[in-house]
């Protein structure tokens, strides 16, 4: 090793080089200015861009070097290589997937998150952030009727939530204490796949998976479930999880979940909830009845990014079963000491795979405190009308609909006497060419459809409107 004193005029210089990195008051503000701009052009033009084009960048111009870059350059390269390609998921026009909007209050938030830096995973490092993700968990908790020492998780989306809530369901019924493939679960063909992903992650991809069958509006069928539970309990299974769906991604169904909670109850089962999509139109005081028994679950998702149209990047996870989230997320190390020390509160990376935390509670506390919750109340309860509104145009038109759902998600195809599923395909292709509308498809019973999911904030009878235009012309194209 070198013993030489350390060289003091080196460390100088290579301050001066590295001081490149923090920007003079005057650099920020035209940078700000320049992000504004770009910004504002984005937001300013969004109603007349196309809601998807299926052209892709030249990667090339994504490429890091030494060189340097402009700021008005390096935003030129994402205004013209990656907002005109792919689907335009700040449109209202997306009406495919799970769409949520992005609004404009959280991206305030994630820009002062992203200033301060402030980290957001332990409550010693930075209370108020840890306070406010607290008050967003305990706002979910009383809008989902959760008890207040029940624990949650502002998460990067519904996947990492659910993977939580499985683990917390896997621990809480020590279902690794005996054979795996002795345990079995309980759910419908329609759960959402990060449900499969998930149970592959924390290592139960060989338990007993039963897929219990659907009535024709996609709710899970309660006989054959009981008769499911029981047969398995008679041949010496461990029935442990029942997951339903509050709003599949397919057809926007939700699970008869007071039911459900009452089976999974008598046979000492878990309950979990994955209401990702469909868990905000409980905010709608019509929807009460329907969202009945969600309260009776152990665990429950729901996701910001979705029905509070929050911008990509958050989830929520409750459960009722404390100790059951700490088994596999509580941790304590030597360098933590002075994190864990002393009374005070439970700290996000305590329920979360993840240690250090990007301030993510902001960007949907900024949104709630600014706009109160009526105007989310009636984005939702416009999203149920239009759906409805969608569905009797496309009747008009001669298209086939789905059942009626109970969500804003549906599903739709052009009758054809021979090649209906290739005639569809055909008209959501020439659909994607076109683009103004964005529409996405699925499968049901092995036919194919077209799939509309009318969630985002920016989505209004206009849209609607726009999208059966298109339909409309595109229609014609192909039958003539
Ligand atoms: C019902 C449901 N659960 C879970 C997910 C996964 O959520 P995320 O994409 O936020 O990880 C989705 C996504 O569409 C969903 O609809």
């Amino acid at each position: 090793m070198n013993q030489n004193p350390t060289d003091v005029k080196e460390i100088l210089a290579l301050e001066e080089s590295a001081n490149a990195l923090e920007i003079t008051p005057e650099q920020r503000q035209d940078m700000n200015g320049e992000m504004e701009q770009v910004a504002n052009q984005f937001l300013d033009q969004l109603s007349t861009t196309k809601a998807y084009r299926s052209s892709r960048p030249d990667k090339a111009v994504f490429r890091i070097s030494d060189e340097q870059m402009s700021i008005q350059k390096i935003l030129d390269t994402v205004s013209n290589h990656v907002f005109p390609h792919g689907i335009n998921a700040a449109s209202g026009g997306h009406l495919g997937y799970i769409p949520g909007g992005g609004l404009y209050a959280s991206a305030i938030a994630d820009y002062l998150a992203s200033v301060s830096n402030v980290y957001a995973g332990m409550y010693y490092a930075s209370p108020g952030a840890v306070e406010i993700e607290e008050a967003c968990l305990n706002w979910l908790k009383e809008c989902f009727e959760f008890p207040e020492n029940s624990i949650g998780n502002l998460t990067s989306g519904g996947s990492i939530a659910n993977l939580i809530a499985l683990t917390a369901a896997r621990d809480a019924k020590r279902v690794m204490e005996r054979p795996v493939s002795e345990a079995a679960l309980y759910m419908t063909e329609q759960v959402h796949h990060c449900i499969h992903k998930a149970l592959r992650i924390i290592g139960l991809e060989n338990v007993i998976i039963r897929i219990v069958d659907m009535n024709d509006r996609g709710m899970m069928d309660l006989p054959q479930l009981r008769s499911l539970i029981t047969n398995d309990e008679r041949n010496g299974k461990n029935p442990f999880l029942v997951i339903a769906s509050a709003g599949t991604t397919d057809m926007g169904a939700i699970d008869p979940l007071k039911k459900l909670a009452t089976i999974a109850k008598k046979h000492d089962m878990w309950f979990h909830v994955d209401a990702a999509y469909g868990g905000f139109f409980k905010l709608l005081p019509e929807y009460q009845g329907a969202f009945s028994g969600i309260e009776q679950a152990d665990s429950l998702v729901i996701d910001p990014h979705k029905g509070l149209f929050l911008p990509y990047g958050i989830g929520a996870v409750l459960v009722k079963d404390r100790n059951a989230v700490f088994k596999s997320h509580h941790y304590t190390a030597n360098y933590m000491q002075d994190a864990t020390s002393g009374d005070v509160p439970v700290s996000p990376a305590d329920v979360s795979p993840e240690l250090t935390k990007h301030f993510r509670a902001l960007r949907m506390w900024l949104p709630l405190k600014l706009h109160g919750i009526a105007p989310f109340q009636a984005a939702l309860k416009e999203k149920i009308l239009l759906t409805h509104y969608f569905r009797e145009q496309l009747k008009n038109l001669g298209f086939q609909l789905g059942p009626r759902p109970d969500l804003s998600v549906s599903y739709f195809w052009y009758p054809r006497a021979q090649k209906q599923d290739a005639f569809n395909q055909q008209l959501l292709k020439n659909c994607h060419q076109d683009g103004r509308i964005f529409l996405s498809s699925t499968r049901v019973d092995g036919k194919f459809v077209i799939r509309i999911a009318i969630l985002s904030f920016r989505t209004h009878k206009a849209t609607i409107d726009q999208a059966i235009a298109m339909l409309q012309e595109q229609l014609k194209k192909i039958i003539n």
